[in-house]
C-alpha cells in the first residue's frame, strides 16, 4: 500500500469515494537531521482543502522517492516551502516545533 504509486492512489481514492480510506499516502515520516517530521495527509487535503495535485507530481512523489531538501532551500521555496511561506501557509522561518516533533 504504502509503495503504490501516486496516479494508482488517486484511482483507487476516486473509487473509495475518498471517506473510507487513509486520505491520500496517510501520514509520513520524513526522517532529517533535525529530527522527524510527520507529513500528515489529513491535515492538507481533508483540513486545508488542497488538491492532490498541487504536491503531486511535483514536489512529492512517494516517501521511497523521496528528494532531501535542506531548510535553506526550503526558505527559498522548495519542498514544504512552496506552500509554508508566512502567506498560504505558517514559514519555514519560525514556528519549528509545528513540523518538528520530539
Ligand atoms: C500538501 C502536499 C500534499 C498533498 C495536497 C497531497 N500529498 Fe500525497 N504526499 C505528500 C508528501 C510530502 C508525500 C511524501 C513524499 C516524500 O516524502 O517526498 C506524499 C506521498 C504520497 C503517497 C506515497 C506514500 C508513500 O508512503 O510513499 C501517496 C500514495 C500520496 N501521497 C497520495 C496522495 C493523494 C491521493 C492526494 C490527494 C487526495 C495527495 N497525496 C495529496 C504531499 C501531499
Ligand atoms: C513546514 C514544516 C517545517 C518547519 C516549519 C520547519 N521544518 Fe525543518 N524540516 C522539515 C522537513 C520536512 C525536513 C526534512 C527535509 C528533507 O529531508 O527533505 C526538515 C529538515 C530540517 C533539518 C535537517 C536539514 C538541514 O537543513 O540541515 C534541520 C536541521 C531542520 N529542519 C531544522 C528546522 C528549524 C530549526 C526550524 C525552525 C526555524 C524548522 N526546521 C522549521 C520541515 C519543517
Ligand atoms: C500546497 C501547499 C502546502 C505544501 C506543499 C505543504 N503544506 Fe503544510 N500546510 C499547508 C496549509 C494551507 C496548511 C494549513 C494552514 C496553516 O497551518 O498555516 C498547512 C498545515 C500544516 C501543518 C499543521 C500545523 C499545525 O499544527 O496547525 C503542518 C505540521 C504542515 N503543514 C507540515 C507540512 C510539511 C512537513 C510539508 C512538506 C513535507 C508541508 N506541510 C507541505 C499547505 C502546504
Amino acid at each position: 500500500m504504502r509503495r503504490r504509486i501516486v496516479s494508482a492512489a488517486c484511482a483507487v481514492l476516486l473509487f473509495a469515494g475518498g471517506a473510507v480510506a487513509a486520505t491520500g499516502g496517510g501520514d509520513i515520516p520524513i526522517k532529517n537531521k533535525g529530527g522527524v517530521v510527520l507529513f500528515r495527509h489529513s491535515l492538507h487535503v481533508d483540513d486545508a482543502g488542497i488538491a492532490c495535485q498541487a504536491c503531486h507530481p511535483d514536489p512529492f512523489l512517494s516517501a521511497k522517492q523521496h528528494k532531501k531538501v535542506t531548510m535553506k532551500e526550503m526558505q527559498k521555496g522548495k519542498s514544504c516551502g512552496a506552500c509554508h511561506d508566512g502567506k498560504k501557509a505558517f514559514s519555514v522561518k519560525g514556528s519549528c516545533s509545528k513540523c518538528h516533533k520530539k
